[in-house]
């Protein structure tokens, strides 16, 4: 409920309307406050708060008052707020604060609001959510890891994105963020989903990108088996989207069925490309209980042992580990538990099964390719995209002659 809106509803209704109207303002505020599990973030809300209480009085009731007398707001007299307290807010948090604002009736409350939400994992409500002047908030429509993406909308220029809200990063890690997300921007190619900002609202850091209308190949195959025809047409724009990254001196270490995209006319867009960070967050290392938390099955042993420094041949592990997947439904190196998954991936006695004993229809070049792309020993594996590309293209050819 606005000022506006009660105010309207009850010309002239006193100060009797004001009073109730304020405090139901102020309790709205103090609840959300009282959901804020973060103590830096709720630290903060409570000085807005104690700062608010005072602002909403004035401003609600110099409303009130015009309203009472038939003018508007232009009206308006200057409100004088007095001696600004010792504790009131930076320069740089008023600005965020109005930055948050300007889209909502609501507009106090809002900043709160998007972070409180952020904070509860709670839906999007159907009027969406804005998480600043520009990019409101509609569905979401993943979430993984590393944190939650969603269907938003560039208030702007009127046009549909995805956002990708990370879960909260330490200092340190925020700033590798930006320098990784800076050097993936730059990237330019029709498989590779195009990011067009980055920014943080509070604690919480967020990449916009290209909407991709379509399906993740994650979710395909839970649904159906895809043909070898079907899986080439995948493999090879998604070879050229590696390679081009490779080509740019970014590694993307993180391929997997979830990060490539099939869009509504069957392009194929990876997401997700050169963030490191991004990815420590879905498989992090944390002391105590076993070292790595999410799903390592892509993952290169080197990725995963940190026996040396990564470069593309890592990629070229999870690129064949991910076509196994496709082609197969089934993943090689599963143990019963994380622990002995990771030892599976890194145990070079232990080799994955013949494609074509799971699915027989496979072809023996494709078997082949996939079985080089995920050898255990760096040295053994197809060394660079291009060669991964020849293989490809000899196959589409063969498979289109025959
Ligand atoms: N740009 C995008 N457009 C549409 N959907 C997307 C986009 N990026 C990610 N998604 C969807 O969100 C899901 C979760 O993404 P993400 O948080 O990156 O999880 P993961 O860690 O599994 O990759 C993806 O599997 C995909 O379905
Ligand atoms: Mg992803």
């Amino acid at each position: 409920m606005s000022p506006t809106n009660s105010s309207s509803s009850t010309p002239g209704g006193g100060n009797t309307t004001r009073a109730p109207l304020v405090k139901e303002k102020l309790e709205h505020f103090e609840k959300q406050v009282a959901f804020i599990e973060n103590a830096e973030l709720k630290k903060i809300a409570e000085r807005y708060q104690k700062n608010f209480q005072r602002f909403l009085e004035i401003i609600s009731n110099s409303f009130g008052r015009l309203w009472d007398l038939g003018l508007s707001t232009k009206d308006m007299p200057t409100i004088n707020l007095g001696p600004i307290e010792e504790d009131a807010p930076t320069t740089d948090q008023i600005q965020l604060q109005t930055q948050t604002q300007t889209r909502t009736r609501e507009g106090i409350q809002m900043m709160p609001q998007c972070v409180n939400f952020l904070d509860q994992n709670i839906d999007v409500p159907p009027e969406g959510i804005a998480l600043s002047d520009v990019y409101t908030l509609y569905k979401k429509i993943g979430e993984g890891g590393s944190g939650r993406v969603y269907m938003a909308k560039d208030n702007n220029l009127d046009i549909f994105c995805a956002i990708k809200i990370l879960k909260i990063m330490q200092e340190r890690d925020q700033k590798r963020f930006f320098s990784e997300i800076k050097l993936t921007a730059k990237l330019r190619h029709s498989n590779i989903v195009n990011i067009f900002y980055a920014h943080h609202v509070m604690m919480y850091y967020y990449y916009v990108m290209e909407y991709i209308d379509g399906e993740s190949c994650d979710s395909i195959i839970k649904k159906r088996a895809l043909t070898e025809d079907e899986v080439i047409d995948i493999a090879i724009p998604l070879a050229q989207a590696i390679e081009h990254a490779h080509h740019n001196s970014i590694i993307h270490r993180d391929i997997k069925p979830a990060n490539i995209m099939i869009d509504q006319h069957g392009a194929v867009k990876v997401c997700d490309l050169g963030l490191a960070t991004v990815r420590a967050l879905n498989v992090s290392t944390h002391p105590g209980s076993g070292r790595i938390r999410g799903t390592p099955v892509y993952m290169s042993p080197e990725q995963i042992t940190e026996s040396s420094e990564l470069d593309e041949r890592t990629d070229i592990y999870s690129y064949g580990m991910t076509l196994y997947h496709l082609l197969t439904r089934q993943l090689p190196f599963i143990g019963r538990n994380l622990q002995e998954t990771l030892l599976t991936i890194c145990n070079p006695y232990i080799l994955p099964k013949n494609l074509q004993a799971i699915v027989p229809k496979i072809s023996t070049g494709m078997s082949k390719l996939v079985l080089k792309c995920i050898e255990k020993k760096v040295q053994a594996r197809y060394q660079s995209m291009e060669e991964i590309l020849v293989q490809l293209h000899n196959l589409k050819k063969g498979q289109a002659s025959s």
